[in-house]
């Protein structure tokens, strides 16, 4: 700032030197209070521009990251909290909750529980059904079950026939031995006959022939006879012996006890041509 005070000049009384004097003093002391301002506001944008520069590197570092919805709820019940009157909420009620509102579900969860629980019962009774299906049980003496024969036909009489099992009991005197020959014939499943003139089993439909050891003799049908599963045993109930695809004829001893299974079927072999006959 330019001194406009008058300077002290030689013909100047001492008064009017003093008085320069006290006029200078005054301008200088008004030019350094107007520097200080100047200062103290250059200094408050200095501060402005710092905190502006802060908050643009925050957003490029990204640290305002928006936060989830939860977050937001939770911060907005916490500001909810800090403005209201403390009073207010310190004398709210607080009420326990209820056991249903403990084991509260939403209906989302319902929704799979409910489709979940559907699905396992399906499954469960599907399963069972299965089962049952799978193991049929069928009572002794009936066809599908066990049949239990004490008796054993003479070797070469004609075999005994078991209406209720579907089966004749035969013990061949040749071509095999005793067995459980299942009466329906290999052709197309006719009920076929015991013949005593020709002492073989024949077939009305279409004549097929059968020794009494169940063998084809005779087509049109080309497999032996089928035969059901047979188990002797002993005295003492123990198992002696029991057909199989193997061994299809079982031992015949008196005092055996036999049990034909009419559930459990052993398909006939092939039938044998050395052993087929001319009718
Ligand atoms: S069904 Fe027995 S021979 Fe045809």
């Amino acid at each position: 700032m330019a001194d406009t005070t008058e300077k002290p000049t030689a013909d100047m009384t001492k008064e009017e030197r003093i008085a320069a004097a006290k006029a200078r003093a005054a301008e200088r002391a008004k030019a350094a209070e107007q520097t200080s301002h100047a200062a103290e506001e250059s200094a408050g944008d200095e501060e402005a521009l710092n905190a502006a520069a802060q908050r643009f590197q925050a957003l490029k570092e990204g640290q305002t990251v928006s936060k989830s919805r939860k977050e937001r709820e939770a911060a907005l019940l916490n500001r909810a909290v800090d403005i209201s009157p403390r009073s207010t909420i310190e004398t709210l009620p607080q009420a326990a909750p209820t056991k249903a509102q403990g084991l509260a579900v939403n209906r989302r969860e319902f929704l799979i529980y409910a489709w979940g629980g559907a699905l396992a019962l399906i499954a469960v009774q599907g399963g069972l059904g299965t089962l049952w299906l799978a193991y049929p049980r069928f009572k002794a003496g009936e066809f599908g079950g066990t049949f239990t024969m004490t008796t054993i036909p003479e070797k070469g009489a004609k075999p005994a026939e078991n209406l209720a099992g579907k089966f004749w009991w035969s013990n061949a005197e040749q071509g095999g031995g005793m067995a459980a020959l299942y009466k329906v014939c290999t052709h197309l499943g006719c009920l076929y006959e015991w013949k005593d003139q020709t002492h073989r089993f024949e077939c009305p439909c279409h004549g097929s022939k059968f020794n009494q050891s169940g063998q084809c003799i005779h087509g049109p049908a080309t497999r032996n006879l089928d035969q059901f599963v047979v188990t002797a045993l002993d005295q003492s109930g123990n198992e002696v012996d029991k057909t199989t695809a193997d061994h299809r004829y079982i031992t015949a001893q008196d005092g055996y006890t036999y049990k034909v299974d009419t559930g459990r079927k052993i398909q006939g072999e092939p039938a044998n041509p050395a052993i087929a006959v001319e009718v």
